[in-house]
C-alpha cells in the first residue's frame, strides 16, 4: 500500500496555503479546490465565455467544455453513456426538478419509501411530489445503536404498489455508508425505481452506478473538491420514459432536455478539472494494486476509481484517530459507527454531542481557534429528530477530507478537550 504524499496533495490546494493556521474540517458542507480547478474555471471565463451553439470560436469552446464535462462525470460514476449525465445548480434543485417528471409516472395510492437517515434534499422533494399525486409515504428507520438500516424492515415496507425508493449512499449526519446495491435489488424486485443520494459518499468512495444497479444517483462536485454544481445520473432507458419540463425551443435529446436554461459553463470546466485531479491521483500517486482493483476500466475511469480507494485508505486512520479521541472524552457521544474495525462502513463525517455543552458553543470555540466545523442539524432533519437531538441544538459535525493531517486532528481534539474542561 503506497503512502499518500500529503505535502504534495496539500500544495495543490491554494486555500490551505493562504490560511496556514486554518483547519478545514467543514468538508461535509463543501470542500476546498485544487489550483487546476481554479485555473480551468478562469480559463473558461477568459477564453470560452459564450453561450452554446454559435458559429464563432468562443461558443465552440464552450460547446466543447459542456460536452467534456458530461464525459468526465460519466467516468466518475461509471455511466454507460454521457447522455445519462445531467448538470444543474445543486443536488437539491436537480431533485426537485426531476421529481416533477418522475411524479407523472405514478397514480393515487401508489407508495414511495424514504428513510429517516436523509438530508432533507432527499425528503422534501418527494413529500411534495407525494402530496401532488396522492401517494403514500413510508419511512425506513435506522437502528439508533448500530446507525444502520435493518434491511428486513425494508422487505416489510415494500409492496407491489411501491414505485420509488429514495435513500442516501452515505449519511451527512451519522456518516453510515449504506448498501446501495442490496437496496436497489430489493426495490427492483417489486418494480420500484431507485433514487440514490450520493452527495456525502462521492468525496470518499468510488461510484459505479452500473454495479449499484440504481436508476438515479445524485452528487455535488463542490463536496468533492470541485465547483458549486449538482450532477444527476439517470439510467438512459428510465430517463427516456420521463417527460422533461423544458422550454419549447430546447432540444428533446438527452441530456439537454433536462438541463434547463444556461448552465454555469465555468463550473463545468471546473468539474472536468476535478475529475482530472482524481485522474492524476489514481495515475501518478496510487500504486498498481489500486488500479488493479479496477482493471475492468481503463484510462481516466480506472484512475479515478483507483484514486478514491487510495484516498480512503489515507482517511481511515485519521477517522480512527478522531473517533478514538472523541469517545474517550467524558460526556461525549459520537452519533455514528465508532468501532475501529468497522470504519469502512462509514465516511469520515463525524457528528457528536457533549453533555452540558451546546453544539454551537463548541463550534464557536473551535472557530475562534481557526478550526472550522459545523453545528446544528445540517438539514439532516430526519436523523436528528430520530435521535432526539433537535432540541439540544443538533450536533457538532467534524468532516475530514484527504487533505487533512494527523496534526490537525490532534489540534482539534486538544481544542475540544480544553473547551469541555473550561
Ligand atoms: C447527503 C446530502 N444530500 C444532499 C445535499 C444537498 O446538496 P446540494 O447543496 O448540492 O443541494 C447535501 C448537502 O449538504 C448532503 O450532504
Amino acid at each position: 500500500m503506497s503512502v499518500l504524499d500529503i505535502d504534495l496533495i496539500r500544495s495543490q490546494f491554494p486555500a490551505l496555503g493562504s490560511s496556514p493556521d486554518a483547519v478545514f474540517l467543514d468538508n461535509p458542507g463543501g470542500t476546498q479546490t485544487p489550483q487546476m480547478v481554479i485555473d480551468a474555471m478562469t480559463d473558461c471565463l477568459i477564453n470560452a465565455n459564450a453561450n452554446l451553439g454559435g458559429a464563432f470560436h468562443t461558443s465552440r469552446r464552450a460547446d466543447d467544455i459542456v460536452s467534456q464535462a458530461h464525459v468526465a462525470m460519466a467516468d466518475f460514476v461509471n455511466a454507460k453513456s454521457e447522455r445519462e449525465i445531467i448538470f444543474g445548480q445543486n443536488m437539491t434543485t436537480l431533485t426537485f426538478h426531476i421529481s416533477r417528471s418522475i411524479g407523472r409516472l405514478f397514480s393515487e395510492g401508489d407508495e414511495i419509501i424514504l428513510t429517516n437517515m436523509e438530508h432533507d434534499a432527499n425528503v422534501s422533494p418527494w413529500l411534495l411530489m407525494a402530496r401532488d399525486h396522492g401517494l403514500v409515504v413510508k419511512y425506513l428507520p435506522f437502528d439508533t445503536s448500530s446507525f444502520e438500516f435493518d434491511l428486513d424492515r425494508l422487505d416489510d415496507l415494500l409492496t407491489d404498489r411501491t414505485k420509488l425508493v429514495c435513500f442516501n449512499h452515505a449519511s451527512n449526519m451519522t456518516g453510515t455508508i449504506n448498501d446501495a446495491k442490496t437496496v436497489s435489488q430489493k426495490a427492483h424486485a417489486v418494480g420500484a425505481l431507485v433514487y440514490v443520494d450520493s452527495v456525502q459518499f462521492a468525496p470518499h468512495g468510488a461510484i459505479d452506478v452500473q454495479d449499484i444497479g440504481c436508476d438515479f444517483l445524485v452528487c455535488s462536485p463542490y463536496k468533492f473538491f470541485g465547483p458549486h454544481m449538482g450532477v444527476l445520473w439517470g439510467r438512459e432507458e428510465v430517463l427516456k420514459t420521463l417527460e422533461p419540463y423544458k422550454v419549447r425551443p430546447a432540444s428533446d435529446a438527452l441530456p439537454d432536455c433536462f438541463e434547463t436554461g444556461t448552465l454555469s459553463h465555468e463550473s463545468m470546466a471546473g468539474v472536468i478539472a476535478t475529475v482530472d485531479y482524481f485522474d492524476w491521483v489514481g495515475r501518478d500517486l496510487a500504486d498498481d494494486s489500486y488500479r488493479a482493483r479496477y482493471d475492468r476500466f481503463d484510462g481516466r475511469r480506472q484512475h479515478v476509481h483507483a484514486a478514491m480507494e487510495y484516498l480512503t485508505d489515507y482517511e481511515i486512520p485519521l477517522t480512527r484517530q478522531l473517533i478514538d479521541g472523541l469517545v474517550t472524552m467524558p460526556g461525549v457521544k459520537v452519533h455514528g459507527i465508532t468501532n475501529s474495525n468497522a470504519l469502512s462502513k462509514r465516511v469520515p463525517t463525524i457528528s457528536f454531542t457533549a453533555e452540558g455543552h451546546k453544539p454551537r458553543d463548541i463550534a464557536q470555540a473551535l472557530g475562534d481557534q481557526h478550526i472550522y466545523v459545523w453545528d446544528g442539524h445540517n438539514y439532516a432533519v430526519e436523523p436528528i429528530n430520530h435521535l432526539g437531538l433537535m432540541e439540544g441544538g443538533g450536533v457538532v459535525r467534524v468532516g475530514l477530507a484527504h487533505y487533512n493531517t494527523a496534526e490537525e486532528i490532534d489540534r482539534t481534539l486538544d481544542a475540544i478537550a480544553a473547551h469541555l474542561a473550561a
